[in-house]
């Protein structure tokens, strides 16, 4: 065969395999096909050592031409095919912006929680501390240490979930009182506040198996009950509103003396009188009263010397009134649709 007709073989094979090459990865291999080692241009220069010194100049010169016009038509293909191949990817991966995102899931704060905060921001700006105490507590600070003797009806079995004789589920965070007044080594004043939970043996829609109370104490030179009340009247503004009024009936509590029972304006009526007030414009939240002396001397406080107040509150309550929630039991069964409902979008709503 001549270079003649072996140029033209070339050329023809070239043509044939253009047309069905459809992937720019076909382009490589015919790459192969006619550059490679056994490649059809390759083989084209394989003999030249046969030829004289003018023979290889023409071969050179026409293989190179044959090479430069086989690199030139494949590179092309190729350029096209890639860019057909990247349209079509673009074209398949395409996002559509202008969809609308999945929702983001986002948790809320817990009324109860809410109230909690709100109640602390109060305090706090009074100058009390928040401290804490164990729901899991010993008779002696829940009981003993607060007045209450052994025999005495409000540690009955009946209310209070007793662990042994000596532990129990705290019924009331009055316990903390005991704590911070032993805790307090160097007797100096205590001005404190503990939210937190406390059970007892109640179940239905208004009393429940645990419930969340706030606990007061305030220990100090010449406390009296005219502070308690300067306090008491400022806290049921912030959390019912600046119309609502406070007023204190006799009461007893055995680690309070004097002992008051709080009752503010119905939350619900104003004062008017509703089913919530049962028409007498009054609802009952809080108990407080004046440090019983006892009590002071079991905490290391000399009575001669200290005087104080302490206070106790539900918290549910509030809860319940301010979200309009009908059944106490929602607060602690964490049902997905009750909470779904306090969106943070709602708290600017809040009574501030
Ligand atoms: N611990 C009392 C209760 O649970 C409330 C209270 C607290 C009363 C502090 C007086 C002083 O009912």
């Amino acid at each position: 065969m001549t270079m003649k007709e072996k140029i033209e073989k070339i050329r023809k094979s070239l043509e044939e395999d253009i047309k069905s090459v459809t992937s720019s990865r076909e382009c490589q291999e015919l790459k192969v096909k006619y550059f490679g080692k056994k490649g059809l241009i390759t083989e084209l220069t394989s003999n030249m050592k046969e030829l004289s010194i003018e023979e290889k100049k023409e071969v050179g010169r026409i293989s190179n031409e044959i090479k430069n016009e086989v690199t030139t038509k494949i590179n092309q293909l190729e350029e096209s095919l890639k860019e057909k191949e990247l349209n079509e990817k673009l074209e398949s991966e395409r996002i559509d912006i202008s969809l609308p995102s999945k929702k983001l899931k986002r948790g809320s704060r817990h009324p109860f929680q809410r109230i909690i905060e709100d109640v602390e921001d109060f305090f706090v700006s009074m100058g009390y501390d928040v401290v804490d105490g164990p729901e899991l507590e010993t008779d002696e600070n829940c009981f003993q240490r607060l007045n209450v003797p052994l025999g005495h009806p409000a540690r009955d079995a009946q209310d209070t979930f007793y662990i042994d004789p000596e532990f129990l589920l705290r019924t009331q965070t009055s316990s903390v009182q005991a704590r911070a007044m032993q805790e307090n080594e160097e007797k100096t004043p205590i001005r404190m506040i503990c939210p937190g939970k406390v059970y007892r043996r109640d179940d239905d829609a208004t009393h429940s198996h645990q419930f969340g109370q706030v606990e007061g104490l305030v220990i100090d030179k010449d406390v009296s009950l005219a502070d308690l009340k300067g306090t008491l009247e400022l806290f049921a503004k912030k959390m019912l509103g600046e119309n609502t009024k406070v007023r204190f009936r006799p009461s007893f509590f055995p680690f309070t003396e004097p002992s008051v029972e709080v009752d503010v304006t119905c939350f619900k009526c104003g004062g008017k009188g509703c089913p919530l007030c049962k028409q007498t414009g009054w609802i009952e939240v809080l108990g407080a009263g004046m440090v019983h002396p006892n009590v002071l001397e079991m905490g290391g406080y000399d009575p001669k010397v200290w005087t104080g107040f302490a206070f106790g509150t539900g918290l549910d309550r509030f809860a319940m009134f301010r979200y309009e929630i009908p059944d106490i039991r929602y607060l602690y069964t964490n049902d997905i649709r009750f909470l779904e409902q306090f969106d943070r979008k709602d708290e600017e709503n809040e009574i501030k």
